[in-house]
């Protein structure tokens, strides 16, 4: 009869139950310490620069865009999705880095936090974050910036949020608005008042740049 492994004698035979995650190698309890990790070649289209890049099939977006690619500007908050302090655009749109599959994301296009300016022009939401002191630490802000930045595209595309009434009519950014879009970014300092107005003030300096 099946025994899980914990409770097997050492040296046992038996084949591990493929169903149980601690019976992987490479995986709790029981890891097989000689495990081989898996590598496998990506190409990732960071901030408009291509990378070519061999990595640990288990590796996190987050963690090959940090430690393969060296930009940390994307934080590790929590990297159980909690947070939104990785967030990054890939493709196009939000996503918690630290929970997307980097190789499920092979020539992907991401945009980091490093990758929001226009060389030394700072985007109308990171001049508004400064400009309505819209962070302490600065820990979260990263993605703070990405998400508002992402956050005011979907706004722009008319896609309606959980506070929207109509969700037939355009979109209007008031700032239950601003909290709803932006409730996946959590930042430890307090400095949500700032934040929303950080967000207001963006999202009018946008729409006065494209009139
Ligand atoms: S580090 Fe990704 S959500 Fe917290
Ligand atoms: S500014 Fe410190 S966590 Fe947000």
């Amino acid at each position: 009869m099946w025994a899980p492994p914990w409770t097997r004698p050492p040296n046992s035979c038996e084949p591990p139950n493929p169903c149980d995650r601690r019976a992987i190698p490479g995986r709790g309890p029981g890891m097989d310490s000689e495990a081989i990790p898996v590598h496998a070649d990506l190409t990732l289209v960071v901030n408009g620069r291509e990378h070519r890049l061999n990595v640990d099939t288990r590796a996190s977006l987050l963690d090959v865009l940090r430690e393969d690619i060296g930009l940390t500007g994307s934080k590790k908050g929590c990297d159980h999705g909690q947070c939104g302090a990785c967030t990054v655009l890939l493709d196009g749109r939000r996503a918690n880095a630290c929970l997307a599959l980097a190789v499920a994301h092979d020539a992907a296009e991401v945009v980091t936090v490093e990758g929001l300016a226009d060389g030394e022009r700072l985007s109308p939401v990171q001049e508004a974050f400064i400009e309505n002191d819209a962070f302490q630490c600065g820990y979260c802000t990263p993605g703070q910036l990405c998400s508002a930045t992402g956050m005011l595209d979907e706004v722009d595309q008319g896609w309606p949020s959980a506070a929207t009434a109509d969700v037939s009519a355009e979109p209007v950014l008031d700032d239950d608005e601003i909290r709803e879009r932006m409730s996946g970014n959590l930042c430890r300092c307090g400095a949500y008042v700032g934040i929303v107005a950080a967000v207001r003030a963006g999202a009018r300096s946008r729409e006065a740049a494209e009139a």
